[in-house]
């Protein structure tokens, strides 16, 4: 059984930074769920499909034409092709991803795609339900989390690093009516396995997060 380490949190809690430390630590693949819905939701809008248009969304959820290409150091995320990187991480399409994330039919079509990156020697997955769902035989599962205001400074942080203009009010906003929808969604709903550790992020260092992390993982 090929080994898994599920990170599930809301967003900026620190789990993409955490998942890429373990990942070149441990030299294993690593699984970033929540780009799979942004790329989803970035092609429902250049197609102009609806995001509660539950039909079409499953057809192009099935089909997506999504490729994580690793092989100039940085991951870049292409769409048919062209590296949309950077636009899916705009506070707009993280809100579009959490809509259509919220429809079960999407869920279950973007399964098996998820599933297929557990190979050897290992995957870090990052996500809101890789310890719930996607991997919940995990045999390591972590839970992050942070209070709004310090995972909306993160995420400003984040943003302007990628030289994508944002307004810390906004972000705070939109990051905790993101979080009640991935709460309280019906299907997969953002909470921790009932066999995850549980970090709190909030006064911690990135060394501090991912030292509590190995020093569990080696337990
Ligand atoms: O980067 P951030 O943590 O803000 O978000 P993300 O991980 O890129 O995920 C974007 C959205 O996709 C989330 O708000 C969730 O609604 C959805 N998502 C999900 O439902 N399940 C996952 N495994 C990953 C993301």
């Amino acid at each position: 059984n090929i080994p898994v380490i599920a990170v599930d949190g809301p967003s900026g809690v620190g789990k993409g930074t955490l998942c890429q430390a373990l990942a070149n630590h441990f030299n294993w693949h690593l699984l970033d769920s929540g780009a799979i819905y942004r790329v989803l939701a970035l092609a429902a809008l250049k197609q102009n499909i609806a995001l509660d248009d539950i039909i079409q969304l499953t057809v192009l959820a099935l089909n997506l034409p999504l490729t994580f290409d690793s092989s100039h150091g940085d991951v870049k995320v292409l769409l048919a092709g062209v590296d949309v990187s950077k636009e899916i991480r705009t506070e707009q399409t993280g809100g579009a991803a959490s809509e259509v994330a919220a429809i079960n039919e999407v869920r279950t079509a973007l399964l098996q795609r998820q599933r297929d990156f557990r190979q050897l020697p290992g995957l870090i997955a990052d996500g809101r339900d890789m310890g719930t769902v996607v991997f919940s035989d995990a045999p390591v599962k972590i839970f992050l989390d942070a209070s709004a205001q310090s995972r909306a400074e993160r995420r400003m942080k984040q943003l302007q690093d990628k030289q994508i203009h944002a307004k810390f009010p906004e972000i705070l906003q939109e990051i905790t009516a993101r979080d009640e929808r991935d709460r309280n969604r019906a299907v997969a709903p953002l909470k921790p396995a009932v066999d995850a550790l549980i970090i709190d992020t909030t006064s911690l260092s990135i060394e501090d997060v991912f030292n509590q992390a190995i020093m569990y993982i080696k337990e």
